[in-house]
């Protein structure tokens, strides 16, 4: 279906995202890789706080989204870092958004990291930690990176709380495209916001500064999906289990720590 300019900034456009409403919808949609990342980064960022300059590391970048947006929002330098993307794909699109003297794409497997320890000021990692994260050693491994007093903070997607028994039906059944929305191999990295914060907590290396999860997220969710579907972009189906689900298991979560000194 066709969506004139106009059409799709009103459908993305809100008052709970000032930043990410400057950007081009078509630019975010062109380069998605899951939910609306703008606002996942703009979320992430009121509980994180930067300075002109900082050196960030973006962790699982996909499209480098993420990475522009901090840099074009605070002045810091981002080293966009990702597995699946590829730096030489990523380098015309920062180039585009005239972000090449502040971020540096990098291609990065999570688990052996190119970079010096207690080279970056913070670590943000948005819709990604969840890959790899969920190691009881991750967490160790990766603050390495930052010095003490350095910080590290996540959003990714999760549960509003536990299963009761099983997966509910409606996130495993087959959609018409033939996917669902609960691919084992991915999904049961999906936890609590509780469970994030004991997990990172029990380690005793980080003072956690915020854990909590996105008001509404369901529906920012819902949104961007029901968009992407409308305009026929692959979206995995997600907006009908979004819809039948109305935000009682599924959401965003975030996490924000500091390593001790
Ligand atoms: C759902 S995509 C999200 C991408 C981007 N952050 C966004 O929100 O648009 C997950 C990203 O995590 C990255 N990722 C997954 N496992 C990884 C690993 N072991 N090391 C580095 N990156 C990884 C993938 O390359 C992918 O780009």
């Amino acid at each position: 279906m066709k969506i004139t300019k106009e059409e799709l900034i009103s459908r993305l456009k809100t008052e709970d995202f000032p930043l990410s409403n400057k950007y081009d919808p078509q630019w975010v949609i062109d380069n998605h890789m899951g939910p609306n990342v703008l606002w996942l980064t703009e979320w992430l960022c009121r509980a994180m706080e930067f300075q002109k300059n900082q050196r960030i590391l973006d962790l699982g970048c996909g499209k480098a989204v993420s990475s522009v947006f901090l840099a074009k929002e605070f002045d810091i330098n981002v080293w966009a870092s990702d597995l699946w993307i590829k730096p030489s794909e990523n380098w015309p699109r920062i180039c585009q958004a005239g972000m090449q003297n502040r971020v540096f794409p990098v291609y990065t497997e999570a688990h052996a990291l190119p970079y010096a320890a207690g080279f970056f000021e913070a670590i943000v990692s948005l819709d990604s930690y969840h890959y790899y994260g969920t190691d009881e050693n991750y967490l160790g491994y990766i603050l390495s990176f930052v010095p003490p007093g350095g910080r590290i903070g996540i959003v990714v997607p999760g549960l509003m709380r536990d299963f009761k028994n099983e997966v509910p039906e409606y996130l495993t059944r087959r959609m018409p495209s033939g996917s669902v929305f609960w691919n084992p191999a991915e999904c049961f990295s999906f936890h609590t916001v509780d469970w994030w914060q004991k997990h990172w907590e029990k380690t005793g290396l980080v003072e956690i500064e915020t854990a909590d999860i996105m008001y509404d997220g369901w529906l920012y969710w819902l949104r961007w999906a029901e968009l992407l579907d409308e305009l026929g972009v692959y979206f995995d189906d997600e907006a009908p289990a979004l819809r039948e689900d109305r935000g009682k298991y599924l959401g965003f979560i975030r996490l924000v720590a500091r390593k001790k000194i």
